[in-house]
């Protein structure tokens, strides 16, 4: 049997100590050391084995075997499905809404475990009566109301669940470690345990975990390189909207987006974001220009908003939300100087409507008509939409999935679309505009 033996790590330099101590010696910091095992082997010595390498050729190079989740939008962010053995941590800040779509998640499915180390059992089964709104609702499901992660691991071994859900890791203990649930070391050592778990016995476990704006809660930052696949949900609590998205996925692209609506009864998801981002958009509105993104392989169309008025400030301000201001500053530099658009003594404000973030340059023209449109007082025509880059020379240029971004705004009814294919150059498109 291995020995178990621990140490106390610096998170900030690394440096080891054999007791844990307020400060860490070599590089002053307070607070910063956490406790991690070590294991070493009887008499202290390494036993030296030799492991079988493999040749290409004896690869087996078969498809990912996915359980799907029921869930398309949560499928397509995961890729297409959990794998087997898979640990996936779904991370967003308190009250955003994991615990209701693992809820939801775990209702859909049959044969899951619900590791319940945050709230009572009943309080689970509130929230799936609320969900259920009176109707009937299979109660299948099993809650295990457990911290201890050892016991957890070794129920799910005697129950082979084909899902794992634990809420939360940070709830999570081993007697191993003498820290409190919820330290660095405790999560670390519950997250690794579960993963070896997960890999023996092939059964996905997703791990919620909670974050702060700031990211500052001990826990889920540190788990991100050890898991297989890190899911952020997102959004704004007085709006309904929530955004799935994996920051991290070792079986499926990350720059897929999930996209619900939260309400009364529980998550709903959106097939059609288009539909929500545009849900209030009033045309013929002076400022506002329809522009599409892509997120992941989908195309979505939103709104960019922009406000333009006289400056009293020297230095007039340039505030923008869902996307990049330094980009927006750029754009206004070349308003100016290639459309002779004075924009220079005004203060600006951008902002992408839905809550958005949007770093993709394909927005730059529509960025560019919104604030000419507000500038000049005159709503773009109806119908209209905008796809394309702005260089720094006042060329238009054109953008990457060009015809499946029009072809998406043309089944949303916007038929009228500025792009290269019109106009060359910014300036060409003012001289419509003002006609
Ligand atoms: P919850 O899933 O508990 O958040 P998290 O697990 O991320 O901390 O969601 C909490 C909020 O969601 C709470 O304010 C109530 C609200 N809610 C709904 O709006 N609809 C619902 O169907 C449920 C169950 C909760
Ligand atoms: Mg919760």
């Amino acid at each position: 049997m291995a020995k178990v033996k621990s140490i106390y790590v610096c998170q900030n330099c690394g440096a080891e100590y054999g007791k844990w101590q307020g400060k860490c010696d070599r590089c002053g910091e307070w607070n910063t050391l956490s406790e991690e095992i070590v294991a070493t082997a009887k008499g202290g010595v390494r036993k030296k084995t030799v492991t079988q390498v493999l040749s290409l050729s004896e690869v087996d190079s078969q498809q990912l075997q996915r359980v799907a989740t029921g869930m398309g939008e949560l499928d397509r962010v995961l890729g297409g499905g959990l794998v087997k053995g898979e640990i996936a941590l779904v991370i967003g800040e308190p009250g955003i809404g994991k615990s209701t779509l693992l809820t939801q998640l775990a209702m859909s499915l049959d044969d899951v475990i619900y590791v319940t180390g945050e709230e009572s059992p009943s309080q689970v089964k509130i929230r799936v009566e609320r969900m259920a709104d009176g109707k009937k609702f299979d109660s299948s499901l099993k809650l295990l109301p457990e911290t201890n992660v050892d016991a957890v691991i070794a129920t799910v071994e005697a129950e082979k669940p084909k899902l794992v859900i634990v809420d939360s890791v940070q709830t999570l203990y081993t007697e191993d470690l003498a820290g409190l649930a919820g330290s660095v070391g405790q999560v670390r050592e519950s997250t690794a345990k579960l993963i070896r778990m997960a890999k023996n016995i092939g059964i996905p476990v997703l791990l919620v975990g909670h974050v702060t704006k700031t990211g500052e809660v001990a826990g889920p930052k540190v788990l991100e390189h050890m898991v297989d696949a890190v899911l952020e949900l997102t959004g704004d609590r007085h709006h309904e909207l929530r955004l799935l998205q994996a920051v991290k996925n070792r079986f499926g692209a990350t720059d897929e987006v999930g996209v619900f609506r939260m309400e009364e009864k529980g998550m709903t998801e959106v097939s059609n974001p288009s539909e929500i981002f545009l849900e209030e958009r009033e045309d013929g509105v002076a400022g506002s220009c329809v522009v599409v993104v892509m997120e992941g392989t989908r195309p979505v169309l939103v709104e960019i908003q922009a406000l333009v008025v006289d400056s009293e400030l020297p230095v007039p301000r340039r505030v923008a939300n869902g996307i990049d201001v330094r980009r927006v500053q750029i754009l206004l530099g070349v308003l100016q100087k290639h459309a002779r658009l004075p924009v220079g003594t005004k203060d600006v404000f951008v902002n992408v409507t839905g809550g958005l973030t949007v770093k993709e340059p394909s927005i730059d023209l529509g960025v560019c008509l919104a604030v000419a449109s507000s500038l000049r007082g005159k709503p773009l025509p109806k119908n209209s939409a905008a796809i394309g880059e702005v260089g720094l020379l006042g060329e238009v240029r054109s953008v990457s999935y060009a015809e499946r971004r029009a072809k998406e705004a043309r089944r949303l009814g916007y038929t009228r679309i500025y792009s290269r294919d019109n106009y060359r150059k910014i300036k060409d498109f003012f001289k419509e505009l003002k006609g």
